[in-house]
């Protein structure tokens, strides 16, 4: 295959220009960072995993109506992907504390919440990604009103799925992180979910131990890393190609 022009190279991920305009092609490293860069590391497959499993939440979420920026899987660790102007916000939906939540407010690890609690951090890697509320992200521009509203919506809509998937397949969706980007049809504008669904951006504990299923492993030196991310493609019944 010809060889494709590098857009943009993350932490996790590396975006080519698509074959056709308007579209992407989103590849799948191995590399894994955690506290914005200041750990590294390689887990061997992880690529191939996050895009089979980003992949079947994401054709998932289309089935049900939630729009997503995801076209199809091109290879082991390519997914071709609409181009959409990112918001510059993550998204991150809590339905048990952990990490930063536990930490800050001093609630033990696995509590569960009154109810699902949303919160916004604007993606500033310079800044350590702050926290931040509705008044600095409409005041300052990353987002409008009505794009907030609906990324609001399309968060919620989306931990109430993906937690049924997970409860199905004995895990417990703890919480997650998602993107969102703008979807421009001529003069119509969507917004679409976007980057990827996978153990790297959420914590999945097994429903009866509590054993972690996703990146902590890495970020707290567990061990059997990859396994956890093969547990959790295998639960879901899709093991990748050998
Ligand atoms: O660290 P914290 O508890 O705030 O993370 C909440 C959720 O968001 C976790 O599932 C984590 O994997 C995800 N996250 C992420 N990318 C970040 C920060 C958090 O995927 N930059």
């Amino acid at each position: 295959m010809a060889r494709r022009r590098q857009l943009y190279e993350g932490k996790a991920k590396i975006l080519f220009e698509g074959p056709e305009p308007g579209t992407l092609v989103q590849y799948f490293k191995d590399d894994a960072t955690a506290g914005n860069g200041a750990k590294k590391g390689i887990i061997t497959g992880k690529g191939v995993l996050n895009n089979r499993i980003s992949e079947h939440l994401m054709l998932r979420l289309h089935d049900i109506g939630i729009p997503t920026h995801f076209i199809r899987r091109l290879n082991m660790r390519e997914q071709l992907i609409r181009e959409v102007e990112i918001i510059p916000l993550e998204v991150v939906i809590r339905n048990v504390a952990a990490g930063s939540i536990a930490k800050r407010l001093g609630i033990p690890e696995g509590t569960r919440l009154p109810r699902s609690i949303l919160e916004y951090y604007y993606k500033n890697d310079a800044l350590n990604d702050p926290m931040v509320s509705e008044e600095h992200i409409t005041a300052f521009g990353w987002a409008a009103t009505q794009d907030l509203d609906d990324m609001t919506a399309l968060a919620l809509r989306t931990n109430d799925f993906l937690m049924g998937i997970f409860a199905g397949i004995g895990i417990q969706l703890v919480d997650f992180k998602l993107e969102f980007g703008r979807l421009w049809e001529g003069e119509e504008m969507r917004i679409v979910l976007a980057d990827e669904i996978s153990p790297d951006n959420c914590r999945l504990w097994d429903a009866k131990t509590s054993e972690r299923l996703d990146k902590d492993r890495f970020r707290r030196d567990l061990g059997r890393v990859e396994e956890a991310y093969q547990e959790v493609a295998r639960r879901l019944g899709i093991l990748p190609e050998a």
